[in-house]
């Protein structure tokens, strides 16, 4: 019989990095049953990827989103345990630094079922992230690792996790982008002039603290008055400028829904520039070749600024944004590729075939 593998997924960077490792499942000729807890819950930040990507529909829809974050987490913990029971897998697959992720680690693990992580060992150093809370405990009870980068795995080997235990793959987000670039290419969605800012806003740091929202708002304000910027705006970070009144200091910025990812990818390969707090955008700037702002203290893909494709802000002082943004330039070598071959998720597939 096939190895059952079932998949736990929840927020939109993990319906990315799922789809392409799902298609590779298949083609080892593994089963896999997908969990999705309901983190994400519109449509734009849950259905229009499971529309577009190919990925299976969930044999179980758990509902549960928003929420403080213990809530959420134990709500998932108690759910996630529950399917586990029914389904009996022979290996849990988690993804990322969700509270999803962390969820469906600890449930697998508290049931003696293998955990793997997909995407383990990044680290940013600040434990005020709730994303760096789940990617340390998870690694921590994970089976199999499955690292993207030199970077990653090193973290993981300092901090004591067997060598047998990790397996280096590159970066599943990149082998989405190889595959979906060429989709968004021939797509004639909409968005961005030639030579427009992309933004992206969401981490919790950026939008709970008012003042830094008010300051981000400002620079792009000002950005705007020169060059068309486009901000798809996640739920997250819209109701919080409703709350504090700052749709105004937006001025010329184009506040959209957010987008889908085939979407997102045909307005990055028509834009100069990217400013965001995202990991995932940070490196997806990279792979098409756009320089890109971080609007954050710190960040896990440090290769991205090595190479000189990222720059981060940690002031958020407006003036400083705009004239890093102004300043941006593509680096002249670009021929360096740290994140793997774009084989990572046929790689997944591959040991979990014969693990
Ligand atoms: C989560 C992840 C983060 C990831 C991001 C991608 C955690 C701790 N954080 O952050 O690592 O980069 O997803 O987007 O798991 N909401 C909606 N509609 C939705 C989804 C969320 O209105 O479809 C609301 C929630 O109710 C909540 C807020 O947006 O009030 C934030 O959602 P949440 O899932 O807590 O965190 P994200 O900021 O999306």
């Amino acid at each position: 019989m096939a190895k059952k593998i079932v998949s736990i997924v929840g927020a939109r960077p993990q319906f990315v990095k799922a789809a392409v490792v799902s298609a590779a499942l298949v083609e080892a000729g593994l089963s896999e049953r997908l969990v999705h807890t309901g983190q994400h819950y519109d449509a734009n930040m849950s259905d229009v990827f499971f529309q577009t990507l190919g990925l299976p529909v969930p044999a179980h829809h758990l509902g549960i989103g928003g929420g403080m974050h213990g809530e959420m987490t134990g709500r998932q913990l108690i759910a996630i345990e529950r399917c586990l029971v029914d389904e009996r897998p022979d290996v849990v697959l988690v993804f990322g630094d969700t509270n999803s992720t962390l969820a469906g680690a600890l449930a697998a693990s508290k049931l003696h079922l293998p955990v793997a992580h997909v995407e383990a060992g990044l680290r940013s150093f600040n434990r005020k992230m709730p994303e760096e809370v789940n990617r340390i405990l998870t690694d921590r009870i994970s089976d199999v690792l499955f690292t993207p980068s030199t970077v990653a795995t090193g973290h993981l080997l300092r901090e004591g996790v067997a060598p047998e235990q990790i397996v280096q793959v590159g970066d599943v987000m990149y082998d989405a982008a190889l595959r979906f670039s060429q989709v968004a290419a021939s797509d004639g969605t909409p968005g961005l002039a030639a030579g427009g800012v992309l933004v992206t806003v969401h981490r919790a740091e950026n939008t709970d603290d008012g003042e830094k929202l008010a300051k981000i708002a400002t620079a792009l304000g000002t950005l705007s008055r020169e060059r068309p910027v486009l901000f798809p705006v996640h739920p997250r970070t819209r109701a919080r400028i409703e709350q504090l009144g700052l749709a105004d200091r937006f001025e010329a910025v184009e506040m959209v829904a957010p987008l889908g990812y085939v979407e997102m990818l045909a307005v990055l390969q028509r834009a100069s520039l990217v400013i965001t707090d995202s990991g995932g955008v940070q490196k997806e700037a990279y792979f098409m070749q756009v320089p890109c702002i971080t609007l954050r203290e710190e960040t896990e893909w440090v290769e991205t600024i090595e190479m000189g494709w990222n720059q981060l802000v940690p002031s958020l002082d407006p003036a400083e944004i705009v004239a890093q943004a102004k300043a941006a330039t593509r680096p002249s070598s670009s021929t360096e590729q740290p994140y793997g071959d774009g084989r990572a998720a046929a790689k997944i597939a591959e040991y979990l075939a014969r693990m």
